[in-house]
């Protein structure tokens, strides 16, 4: 694939994979993608476990369709990401950032504004949405061939200090080269985040992948081949849409947003709409 297409075309895969195993071969390339990425001082204070093993992706399944089924059903998620939902196509189009829940049953529909209200979240609960996303998201954590753990070295990280903000930095870069890698791969990826939110749910996944004191845990994503003809799941969310320039970008100081139409022979609305699925 061309770069730019890579980058356009890059997602975050909310649906299932193919069983396929995922190559030794692409394998090695994520992690050399990701080793390829900057460092402070070329640190390199990240480190990765890849998995394939069948027990270890069931019981991480487990524990994150558990985790999404409590922070759902507690009212955790809805009050904790409130600001990022959207509620129409009309007011993506406006703020062109956060998600759009826009595929949920017929019976959710009416509701879908009230999610936030106590009487939203009873509704929720009372049709079993807790438990139909817990459920949902433990089949694809499961269904998925590979899964990936990224940690980093905390003689490096050390929370609160420039070196710690510095080892995130280049994380984050590692871990977009291998989302990238990904898309040039036919391959899909999506954070397994839910345990993250429960102290000792990310324990147990600290238990599960063995990690010694000199290391932290820091996310774990499950990985695999992307069907042509993807099934969404029940529940699911669109978040396609970039902000235009004048949004994100300024021309010489905060005070002047930048126009729209830069760098375009023909009028622009900001960054391209990116036409893959
Ligand atoms: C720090 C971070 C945390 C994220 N957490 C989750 C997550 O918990 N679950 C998920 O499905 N996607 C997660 N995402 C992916 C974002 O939802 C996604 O990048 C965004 O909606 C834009 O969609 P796109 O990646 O398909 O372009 C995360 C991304 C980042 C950078």
């Amino acid at each position: 694939m061309e770069f730019f297409d890579v980058i356009r075309g890059r997602r975050t895969t909310n649906g299932p994979f193919l069983p396929d195993a995922v190559s030794p071969e692409h394998q090695r390339l994520l992690v050399e993608a990701a080793s390829a990425a900057p460092s402070h001082f070329n640190s390199q204070p990240w480190r990765f476990v890849l998995t394939e093993d069948r027990d270890t992706i069931e019981e991480i399944a487990r524990i994150s369709g558990e985790s999404m089924a409590r922070l759902m059903r507690e009212g955790t998620f809805w009050k904790r990401y409130r600001p990022y939902f959207r509620f129409s196509e009309a007011e993506m189009e406006e703020k062109r950032d956060g998600i759009f829940i826009d595929q949920m049953p017929k019976v959710l529909k009416p509701f879908r504004k009230q999610i936030f209200s106590n009487t939203g979240q009873g509704i929720m609960n009372r049709f079993g949405v807790p438990e139909t996303l817990g459920e949902d998201n433990r089949k694809l954590v499961a269904g998925s061939p590979l899964l990936l753990a990224v940690l980093l070295d905390r003689t490096e990280y050390r929370p609160g200090e420039l070196s710690g903000f510095y080892s995130v930095f280049g994380m984050g870069a590692a871990v977009e080269n291998i989302w990238l890698t990904t898309t040039a791969l036919g391959m899909g990826i999506q954070f397994i985040s839910t345990p993250m939110e429960i102290p000792e749910n990310w324990r147990r996944m600290e238990r599960i992948f063995d990690v010694p004191d000199d290391l932290a845990l820091m996310a774990v994503y499950r990985l695999g081949y992307v069907p042509k003809d993807a099934q969404r799941p029940t529940i699911d969310w669109q978040s396609r849409q970039r902000k235009r320039f004048s949004q994100y970008v300024f021309r010489d100081s905060c005070k002047s947003p930048e126009r729209d139409d830069l760098g375009a022979s023909a009028p622009s609305n900001g960054p391209q709409e990116t036409t893959n699925p």
